[in-house]
């Protein structure tokens, strides 16, 4: 197995944040496959699941760099961005750790080079959709990041791809985690916000 290096590779080198997660996971494999040298940060306790390991170690195995850290401390971004010469930087971390973030916004203003910056969204247009709770609170936190992102004025693409329908249903948590509700249906907010297609 080759890895890829800036000698036989000219595209960007790529760093995704939450390649363990459910929507990383597929961006790591796609990196990889169109041809970009991929680098995936890596929390250090993931991997003790054997779910977890087993998808770091795919991804390894496919080509992905492995680095261990966590997204939230802003010096060891930087070190990582300056050191590897990251130009796109792609973070899916999970609806709870949406403020993460904030560092490495902070650390990508820090080094200058990056091209491109896909921050954790890959649902609503936040800036377009009010939800109620429980979804609000993580709606609040993705604009604030967006808010930082065009202070910054780093050069940034938002992915809108709206959401998974049976998302809410389980007070955003993933579906898989918790038994399906067949007993009983929650209505959010006093019953009258309109459902996921009323943004605009
Ligand atoms: N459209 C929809 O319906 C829909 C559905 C699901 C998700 N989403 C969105 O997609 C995005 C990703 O969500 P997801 O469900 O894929 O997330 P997830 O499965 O919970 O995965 C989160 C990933 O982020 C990593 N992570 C979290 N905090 C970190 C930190 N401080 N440092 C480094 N890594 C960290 C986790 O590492 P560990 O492995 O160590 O935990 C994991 O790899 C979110 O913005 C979410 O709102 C949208």
């Amino acid at each position: 197995m080759t890895l890829p290096t800036p000698a036989n590779n000219t595209k960007g080198r790529l760093l995704i944040v939450g390649a363990t997660g459910l929507i990383g996971c597929y961006l790591a494999e796609a990196s990889i496959d169109s041809g970009h040298p991929t680098y995936i940060l890596v929390r250090p306790g993931s991997g003790f699941s054997p779910c977890k390991a087993n998808t770091i170690k795919f991804l390894q195995e496919k080509g992905a760099i492995v680095i261990r850290g966590l997204v939230n401390d802003k010096e060891l971004m930087e070190k990582i961005l300056k050191e590897h010469k990251i130009e796109i930087v792609i973070s899916a971390v999970g609806g709870e750790s949406i403020l993460d973030q904030l560092a490495l916004v902070e650390a990508m203003k820090a080094v200058g080079t990056i091209k491109r910056f896909l921050p954790s969204e890959f649902g609503h247009d936040v800036d377009r959709a009010n939800p109620v709770e429980p979804g609000l609170r993580m709606y609040q936190e993705k604009r604030r990041i967006r808010r930082m992102i065009e202070e910054y004025k780093l050069p940034y693409t938002y992915i809108c791809c709206n959401s998974i329908a049976s998302w809410p249903y389980y007070d955003n948590n993933h579906p898989s985690e918790v038994v399906p509700p067949l007993d009983q249906f929650q209505i959010y907010g006093d019953g009258s916000v309109k459902g996921m297609s009323s943004s605009a």
